[in-house]
């Protein structure tokens, strides 16, 4: 591409992004086009460089010419590349210096005059030399106050970010899907679609809140030596400063703060794509001045990607082991949110209807977090010509019997009770790790069993040819036992492991534990009526009608028969039995311990009063760390100086009830 295509491609993306709030390509593939220009205009000065960033005002607004300009910032997305610019910083200084740490908010970028104490003018950042005039829109924005609190200067002007709150956006697209009406892809979008609003009332409705981060201009106030003065002065006036904002006096904290948002960025009600890094001495800040385009005093760490575009390549369907049919999206790999993803779940005939992905076109695709990855939608402007809508199959692709849906559902099932596929996942269900745990049914060799008739139905796992199978390839001596010393022991799990892997439609495992431990016998079960188990305490109607259903069915009858005559545990849990050791403690296990499979390790927990929730909060008593813990809840632990504990300790504690303390500290990332 020549330089003058690029600044052209540049421009378009701007137009898309800032005005028409419906970008094309995602903010990394946009920063890697603003790079490539930025490498192009240093290596052939000759040709100039582009000074202008964002989009020119649209013709909905009136345009203000702000007082200062609205600059951009210099971005980085490495340690390096952070610890490079700090370097630059204090040679430049050559002293200490101190930083300024800020989120870095994913919204639109806005400034806010106020003219002795009233909010008279708020416009967006447009080009960053005019901007738009959206006074009225954000009258209707709660936390930009109309009206400054105490003593107001006579003029001050401040900039800040103006944003949708993650629950927010989800309740809107909620509404939107319900009405039918074009989904937002992310909270920013959703921003930026209700505050450049005709229409004050709809801005009004959708629940935008604002932070300030820069005094831009003042006049008649207080003076001030620090960045961090301002945002306490600007604080004292009313105006919302968001509470995280750190001061540090090395770059090691610098990237200590960068390091701890990255991890822990979804912790917010808000979206934050990084880190702005301030000089926060205001003379220093004079002495390093500006570039053209972006002060040289701020910095922006840019986390990595959460959303990528990807082609679509086709939409399949899977069936479940309730017969559930579920649209996935098989994607041409990308490489997002840490990991790289080929196939992202499409949820439901609605859901695809709604998002109207097509085979054949550009996807968003967002993996945030521990979140599973998701296709947001497609790229319109990059859909080729007549690319027909998917249709939702009428057949099962498994089986070929009929696909059904419930009017007023959202899912579509297989009809079919012989479905081969059903089968398998119901076997591979109950082999499973919340369920009978055993270790060595994985997919592949139920698969392989299903497909020698070796394994027909769910009552056949306790009767396998193990003869045969050791004459199949890959089964030596080792593998056939470890596979019977794996079912064998399957047969002593508890009854609420044994309730779930049984498949019950609602029924989880946290229905299956109340059942297990209200009842105590699978024949005591059996025998109840839909009353009696409605009436214990955790369970509803819904999971009763379900589990009274399934029992009742001659099939799973038998299946119980099958069962018992191979020595299955039915027995459930006595408490008695169980010294309280926990009573009133709540430990947070992270990671796969050697003698526990997670639920057994959270199970052993709750069986001796304990607690064991899924995160780490204030209230946490202990951390048991396995290997391969989450990042997020070492580093709470860490932050909030709670115990850790490996497995040994762990057993020790759930003996004694005794917690042999290292505090959070000394816990390692690994
Ligand atoms: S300071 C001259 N601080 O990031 C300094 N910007 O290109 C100007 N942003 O769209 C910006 N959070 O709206 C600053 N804490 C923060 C910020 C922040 C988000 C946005 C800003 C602009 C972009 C910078």
């Amino acid at each position: 591409m020549t330089i003058s295509e690029l600044r052209a491609e540049i421009a378009y993306h701007n137009l898309r992004y800032h005005q028409q709030d419906d970008p094309e390509i995602s903010d990394a593939e946009y920063d890697e086009l603003v790079r490539q220009l930025a490498r192009l205009e240093a290596e052939h000065p000759e040709l100039g460089t582009t000074e202008s960033v964002g989009a020119p005002p649209s013709e909905l607004f009136t345009p203000v010419v702000h007082l200062t300009p609205m600059m951009s910032l210099d971005n980085v997305t490495t340690f390096e590349e952070l610890s490079a610019w700090g370097k630059r910083m204090e040679r430049y200084i050559d002293s200490n210096v101190e930083y300024i740490c800020e989120l870095k908010m994913d919204g639109l970028a806005v400034s806010l005059l106020y003219e002795q104490g009233r909010l008279t003018r708020a416009a967006t950042r447009g080009d960053g030399r005019v901007g738009e005039d959206i006074t009225l829109n954000v009258h209707q924005i709660e936390s930009a106050p109309q009206q400054l609190a105490g003593i107001s200067p006579p003029v001050l002007e401040v900039r800040g970010e103006i944003f949708m709150p993650v629950s927010s956006f989800k309740a809107l697209n909620e509404q939107q899907a319900q009405q039918g009406q074009r989904l937002f892809a992310n909270p920013r979008n959703a921003a930026a679609g209700s505050l450049r609003q005709k229409d004050p009332a709809i801005t009004a409705g959708r629940n935008l809140a604002f932070f300030a981060y820069q005094l831009a201009h003042l006049e008649g106030g207080p003076t001030f030596t620090h960045h961090g003065q301002t945002l306490d002065y600007l604080k004292s006036l009313g105006l919302p400063i968001n509470s995280t904002t750190q001061i540090v006096d090395s770059l090691q904290k610098v990237h200590d703060f960068c390091q701890h948002w990255q991890v822990q960025r979804h912790d917010n009600d808000y979206e934050i794509d990084g880190v702005v890094v301030k000089v926060n001495d205001l003379a220093q800040r004079l002495e390093l001045g500006s570039t053209s385009k972006a002060p040289r005093w701020a910095v922006a760490f840019k986390f990595p990607p959460e959303e990528r575009n990807t082609l679509l390549k086709d939409i399949m369907v899977s069936i479940g082991r309730s017969g559930k049919a579920t649209p996935f999206a098989v994607l041409e790999p990308v490489f997002v949110g840490g990991s790289t993803v080929r196939l992202a779940t499409l949820h439901n005939q609605d859901q695809v209807a709604l998002k109207d992905v097509r085979p054949g076109d550009t996807v968003i695709v967002r993996k945030a977090g521990d979140v599973i990855p998701e296709v947001v939608g497609p790229v319109l402007p990059k859909r080729p010509a007549d690319l027909p809508a998917w249709k939702f199959p009428e057949q099962c692709p498994e089986c070929g019997s009929h696909l059904s849906r419930t009017p007023g559902e959202s899912d579509t099932y297989c009809s079919s009770a012989h479905c081969p596929k059903q089968l398998e996942q119901r076997i591979v269900y109950f082999a499973s790790r919340g369920c009978m745990d055993i270790e060595n049914l994985g997919e592949r060799t139920v698969q392989l069993f299903m497909s020698l008739n070796l394994l027909k139905d769910l009552g056949d796992v306790y009767s396998l040819d193990y003869e045969r199978i050791q004459q199949l390839e890959g089964f030596g001596e080792t593998s056939v036992s470890n596979l019977k010393n794996g079912i064998e022991a399957s047969k002593q799990r508890p009854l609420a492991n044994l309730l779930c892997g049984l498949g019950i439609r609602h029924l989880g495992a946290a229905g299956s534990r109340v059942l297990a431990q209200a009842f105590g016998h699978l024949d005591r079960l059996l025998e109840a009526s839909e009353d009696e188990i409605a009436n214990t305490e955790g369970i509803g109607n819904v999971i009763a009608r379900s589990v009274c259903e399934f029992f009742q069915q001659p099939d799973n009858r038998q299946l119980v028969d099958r069962l018992r005559l191979s020595g299955v545990n039915f027995q459930g849990p006595d408490r008695s039995e169980l010294p309280q050791t926990l009573q009133g403690l709540s430990i947070v296990v992270t990671g796969s311990l050697q003698g526990f499979s997670r639920d057994g390790a959270e199970e052993a927990i709750k069986e001796r009063g304990g607690k064991s929730p899924g995160s780490v909060s204030k209230k946490t008593n202990a951390v048991v760390l396995g290997e391969a813990p989450g990042a997020a809840k070492i580093n709470k632990a860490r932050e909030l100086k709670i115990p850790v504990l490996n497995e040994a300790e762990f057993v020790h504690l759930l003996e004694t009830g005794e917690i042999l303390a290292r505090d959070g500290e000394s816990a390692v990332v690994r």
